[in-house]
């Protein structure tokens, strides 16, 4: 009895002469919906995969390209500005006793090159930080004085450990720059806020920043905003770099706090 029910099971639906024609229509489609299903979902898995590799390579591409651009201008631009400099101020040094107007024009010069210098220190700046090439912690400290500098917001920054502890998340500092970027420039937007704090810590097993502000907070709905990418780049690229990212309210006042955190050993 049991060998008969068992052979009758191992048949598929569509012999078995049990079940009424009308269901053994419906059970074929419905497996074949199921193959269809599984096979949509796999492509969006492969789909998806292939995606996020796309969008690491971008950012791997656009960082060198900011690092090229910034070393271009640095050495065409840069260098031929300063070259202009030193030849107006050698004109105004020697006009300055028999020829007052051309002296007077070679010092509107001059004002105009030193514009155009510290214009194209903020390109660079913006680029590809030079103080990127000193490390993460010098890097983090000077974006901060940046901050500081241009904003009416005090920005601090708190640094667990010793400096030599850094050292090797230094391959960390283009990435870990950008995203402190984004991260003040959100404050300075949308925060409405009164002090910052920047936070390194948790070296040499994990690297972890919190940027924390006392401002109004940030609202659950627009951590998905519409055309908004600052975060949705800071969770990508932290993700890359198999690190971890978390923002919501400051818990110990009103505020926003963002955490993102990196593995031991920089391989970025
Ligand atoms: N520190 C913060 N305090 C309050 N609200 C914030 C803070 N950071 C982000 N937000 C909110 O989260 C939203 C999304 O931020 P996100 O950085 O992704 O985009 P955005 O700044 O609006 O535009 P962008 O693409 O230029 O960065 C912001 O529009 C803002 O409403
Ligand atoms: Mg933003």
């Amino acid at each position: 009895m049991n060998a008969l029910k068992n052979e009758r099971s191992s048949k598929s639906v569509t012999d078995d002469k049990t079940v009424p024609p009308a269901s053994r229509q419906q059970q074929l489609p419905l497996q074949l919906e199921l193959d269809i299903c599984q096979q949509t979902v796999n492509a969006q898995n492969h789909s998806s995969d292939q995606l996020r590799r796309l969008s690491n390579y971008l950012m791997y591409v656009c960082d060198e390209e900011r690092q090229r651009l910034a070393n271009e201008i640095h050495d065409t631009l840069g260098q031929n500005l300063l070259a202009l400099k030193i030849d107006v101020s050698m004109l105004h040094a020697r006009t300055r006793k028999n020829h007052p107007r051309i002296n007077h024009r070679a010092a509107i010069m001059m004002e105009h090159l030193d514009v155009a210098v510290a214009n194209v220190r903020e390109i660079i700046n913006n680029l590809y930080p030079p103080v990127l090439k000193l490390g993460l912690l010098a890097s983090v400290e000077w974006k901060v004085g940046e901050f500081e500098k241009r904003h009416p917001i005090a920005c601090t920054l708190q640094v667990d450990g010793h400096d030599t502890d850094y050292a090797p998340y230094d391959g960390y500092s283009m990435p870990m720059i950008r995203i402190l970027h984004e991260s003040l420039k959100n404050v300075a937007r949308h925060a409405s806020a009164n002090c910052v704090n920047v936070a390194l810590s948790g070296v040499p097993r994990r690297l972890t920043m919190q940027v924390v502000d006392d401002g109004v907070g940030i609202h659950p709905d627009h951590l998905c905003k519409d055309g908004a990418y600052g975060l949705v780049w800071i969770r990508e690229r932290i993700g890359a770099l198999g690190g971890e990212f978390t923002i919501g309210t400051n818990a110990r006042q009103k505020g926003t706090m963002l955490t993102v955190s990196l593995p031991g050993r920089a391989s970025a």
